[in-house]
C-alpha cells in the first residue's frame, strides 16, 4: 500500500460502471479508476472480460506508486467478482501510462486509433488476464 493513501477506497457501481476513488489521508481526492462491464467493440468486455477507463492520479502525487495502488486494488476486486481478463487502451505516445501498464503486466493485443478534434491518433489495445483467486 502507498502511504500517501488511506487504506479505505470508494468504490460506486453505477450500472455496468464501477468507480473507485482513493482518497489521501487527508480526504483529498487523489485518484479515480473505472471498470465498464459493456463496450462497442467485443474484444474489450464479454461475460469475463472488463473493460478499464479514465486512471488518473492529481498532479501533486505523481510518480508515488498511487496508480500502481489503485490497479491493484480493481484488480483484486475483479478477481473477487469473477472477471479473468482486464482491457484498456492508451495512447501510444502516453509514455507514463505506457510505462505504468507495462509493470503491472499488461499485453499488447492489437493497435487502433481514436479520432480527436479531427485528428486521429494511434492507440494500443491491452489486456492482462487475471489469475484465480
Ligand atoms: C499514468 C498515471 C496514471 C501514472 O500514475 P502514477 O501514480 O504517477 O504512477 P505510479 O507512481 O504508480 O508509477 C508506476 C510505474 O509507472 C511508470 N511511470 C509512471 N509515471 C511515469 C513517467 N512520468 N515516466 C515514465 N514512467 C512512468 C513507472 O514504471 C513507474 O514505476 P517506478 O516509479 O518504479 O519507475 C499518471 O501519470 C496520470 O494520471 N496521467 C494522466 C492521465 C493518464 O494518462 N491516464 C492513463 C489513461 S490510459
Amino acid at each position: 500500500m502507498c502511504d500517501a493513501i488511506t487504506k479505505e477506497f470508494l468504490n460506486l457501481k453505477l450500472g455496468k460502471c464501477q468507480i473507485f476513488l482513493a482518497f489521501s489521508k487527508e480526504n483529498e481526492l487523489i485518484a479515480t479508476v473505472q471498470i465498464q462491464r459493456e463496450h462497442p467493440d467485443p474484444d474489450f468486455c464479454d461475460e469475463k472480460s472488463a473493460y478499464i477507463e479514465a486512471l488518473e492520479v492529481r498532479h501533486e502525487f505523481l510518480r508515488r506508486g498511487i496508480a500502481s495502488t489503485i490497479m491493484n486494488f480493481l484488480e483484486h476486486h475483479a478477481k473477487q467478482v469473477g472477471i479473468e481478463r482486464l482491457t484498456l487502451m492508451v495512447e501510444t505516445n502516453n509514455t507514463p501510462a505506457v510505462a505504468l501498464y507495462q509493470k503491472l503486466r499488461f499485453h499488447g493485443f492489437k493497435d487502433s486509433s481514436w479520432v480527436w478534434e479531427g485528428k486521429e491518433i494511434p492507440t494500443i489495445c491491452l489486456e492482462k488476464r487475471l489469475t484465480k483467486i
